[in-house]
């Protein structure tokens, strides 16, 4: 099961400031049935984290400021019921995790006792050991309240009964069942009736298939389907034509599946005609898929915002159609098998790139890029690749560049004095290149700099009177290069260093710096 959610304190802070905002009053009948659900559902015998917030029901009569529970400020009726953790996992001060209670196993819900909460808009079941239903008292008996909006069911061990249950809840935009146990093949048409769904939330469950043939049948399924979570599930059909129906789909998550590619046709990795053209985040990370990156990805997806296919094998160059996305803002194809060099459409087109990530691939090539139109890049990772040639300066108007990161490359040259001028930058790997000359003195001198790795390259010269402006500086491996002279003092007096690596030199002095 993974837990979703936010931290304890984030959590507690909501529910007070929500309880404290709304009116207090509230129906006899709907107090009733909030004191129903807590005798049906507390187990004194258990310290849960929600379960505390059970204690205090019952305490007055003003149903509305009980934790948990929120009204409508207008009806006054209860309109957002929130149960989580309730009954389900503990969280263990001393391992600092959570733990479902080895005592307790699977249980049943009632869930008729819901159905007096007309007005219920949001309901929150998350993370409550919940196995299913009691027989004929299943979520189809809450077909009555047509407010509902958002369920969340996640992290329980629902398995595939529930989907047939929840066909009545027409009004439902947002469906949470991450961390289930819903396995097999998974038909759109167990969502037809849910017309109004625009996030479906699935990751953490063991589907193996997400079939969206029907949609073509039936028009109308699904299509306003906006977030489509899939993420760490058994999937292994990456042809991705076959989620057509899917006309409104902006997030399409598939990461950590079992997506694969191969030489012949059948379970290669296929785009989607023109089907997805909306699609603004697709994250196919850590898969199997060692096609090509389709050439035409960038026409295919020409609104894409985040692409992530990091994890996978694909090889082959990195399509220049890519490009074509003009509103990119990430793109991560580290850690892949892709070779060539990087297109120079993509450092002179990508205007709004902020993150590139192309580390832990076989990619060649010189970085003298003749326009670097970056402007809004904040990360730069290259890293693990067979880069050579030297930092380019065009590089120094990367303004908002944060992380640089060429780490395990071939490149070759001096340091650049830019380097000292970067004004955002705060991260800089440089190590395992084949850069020589000695550190600019000024390396520091934008006041930003913290991470500063230039070990196992052939830097050489003193290292006196090159820390000024060094004071943001937390961690520096200068190890593995020909330094040479004396340790300067300010290393130890000035510098509020958590790290510092000196060793593989030959610098003399205090021994407690090598
Ligand atoms: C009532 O709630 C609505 C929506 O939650 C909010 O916009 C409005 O300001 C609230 N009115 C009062 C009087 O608190
Ligand atoms: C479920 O709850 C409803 C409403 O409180 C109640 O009438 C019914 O008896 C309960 N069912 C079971 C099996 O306990
Ligand atoms: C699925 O859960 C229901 C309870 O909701 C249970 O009756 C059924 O046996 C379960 N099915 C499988 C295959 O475990
Ligand atoms: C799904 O899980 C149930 C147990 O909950 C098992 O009986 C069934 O064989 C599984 N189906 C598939 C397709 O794995
Ligand atoms: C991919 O799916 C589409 C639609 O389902 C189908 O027409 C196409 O033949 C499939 N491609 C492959 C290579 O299986
Ligand atoms: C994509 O979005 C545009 C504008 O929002 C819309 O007109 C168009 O129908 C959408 N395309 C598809 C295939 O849904
Ligand atoms: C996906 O897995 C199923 C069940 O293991 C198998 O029958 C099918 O051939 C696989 N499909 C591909 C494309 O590998
Ligand atoms: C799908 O793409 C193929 C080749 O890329 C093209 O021949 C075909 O006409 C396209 N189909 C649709 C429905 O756009
Ligand atoms: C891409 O996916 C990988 C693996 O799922 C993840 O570690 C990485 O942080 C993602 N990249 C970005 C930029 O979010
Ligand atoms: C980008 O799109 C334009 C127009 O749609 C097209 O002519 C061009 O070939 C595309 N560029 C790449 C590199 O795919
Ligand atoms: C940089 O980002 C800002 C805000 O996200 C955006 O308004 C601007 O157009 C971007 N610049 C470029 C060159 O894309
Ligand atoms: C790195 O570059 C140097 C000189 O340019 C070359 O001799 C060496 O073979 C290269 N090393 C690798 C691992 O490519």
């Amino acid at each position: 099961m993974e837990l979703n959610r936010f931290s304890l304190p984030v959590a507690a802070a909501i529910m007070m400031i929500n309880a404290s905002l709304l009116v207090q009053g509230c129906l006899e009948e709907e107090r009733s049935a909030l004191l129903q659900i807590k005798t049906s559902i507390f187990d004194p015998n258990q310290n849960h984290f929600g379960a505390s917030q059970l204690l205090t029901w019952g305490n007055d009569a003003l149903c509305c400021s009980w934790k948990g529970v929120s009204c409508d400020n207008i009806t006054g009726r209860v309109n957002e019921i929130d149960l989580f953790n309730v009954r389900g996992w503990i969280f263990d001060p001393s391992k600092r995790d959570w733990s479902l209670d080895p005592s307790k196993g699977d249980w049943y819900l009632n869930a008729t006792l819901f159905l007096p909460f007309q007005e219920l808009k949001t309901l929150d079941l998350n993370l409550n050991a919940i196995a299913g239903c009691v027989a004929n008292e299943g979520f189809e008996r809450l077909s009555r309240l047509n407010k509902l909006e958002s369920l969340d069911l996640g992290d329980n061990n629902f398995n595939n009964s529930v989907l047939s249950s929840l066909k009545g809840l027409s009004s439902l935009k947002y469906l949470y069942l991450w961390g289930n146990r819903l396995n097999g093949s998974i038909d759109t048409k167990d969502f037809d009736s849910l017309s109004k769904l625009e996030e479906l939330h699935l990751s953490g469950n063991e589907i193996q298939n997400f079939v969206t043939s029907t949609g073509f049948e039936r028009p109308g399924s699904l299509d306003k389907l906006e977030i489509l979570d899939l993420g760490s599930n058994r999937i292994n059909d990456s042809n991705l034509s076959s989620l057509k129906g899917l006309s409104s789909l902006q997030h399409l998550n598939l990461y950590n599946n079992q997506l694969k590619g191969s030489m012949d046709m059948k379970g290669s990795f296929q785009l989607p005609n023109h089907s997805l053209v909306n699609l603004s985040r697709l994250d196919i990370s850590r898969n199997e898929i060692d096609n090509q990156i389709p050439t035409e990805i960038g026409s295919c997806f020409p609104r894409l915002v985040f692409l992530n296919l990091s994890r996978n094998h694909f090889g082959g160059s990195i399509p220049s159609s890519i490009s074509n996305m003009s509103g990119l803002a990430v793109l991560d194809l580290s850690n892949n098998g892709l070779s060539g060099n990087i297109p120079e459409q993509l450092v002179e087109g990508s205007l709004s790139l902020r993150g590139l990530v192309l580390s832990n691939n076989r990619l060649k090539g010189q970085l003298l890029w003749k326009s670097f139109n970056l402007a809004n890049l904040t990360n730069l990772i290259l890293s693990g690749n067979q880069l050579t040639g030297i930092l380019p300066d065009r590089l120094s108007n990367g303004s908002r560049l944060k992380a640089l990161d060429v780490s395990l490359n071939n490149l070759t040259g001096k340091i650049p004095r830019w380097i000292g001028y970067m004004s955002s930058l705060k991260y800089l790997d440089i190590s395992e290149n084949n850069l020589s000359g000695s550190l600019p003195s000024n390396f520091c001198s934008s006041g930003t700099m913290a991470d500063v790795y230039f070990s196992k390259n052939k830097l050489e010269g003193s290292l006196i009177e090159i820390f000024d402006g060094c004071q943001s500086l937390d961690r520096l491996d200068l190890s593995h290069n020909y330094f040479r002279g004396s340790i300067p003092e300010s290393i130890g007096s000035s510098l509020q260093l958590s790290f510092l690596l000196l060793g593989y030199n030959n610098l003399e002095g205090n021994h407690r710096y090598q």
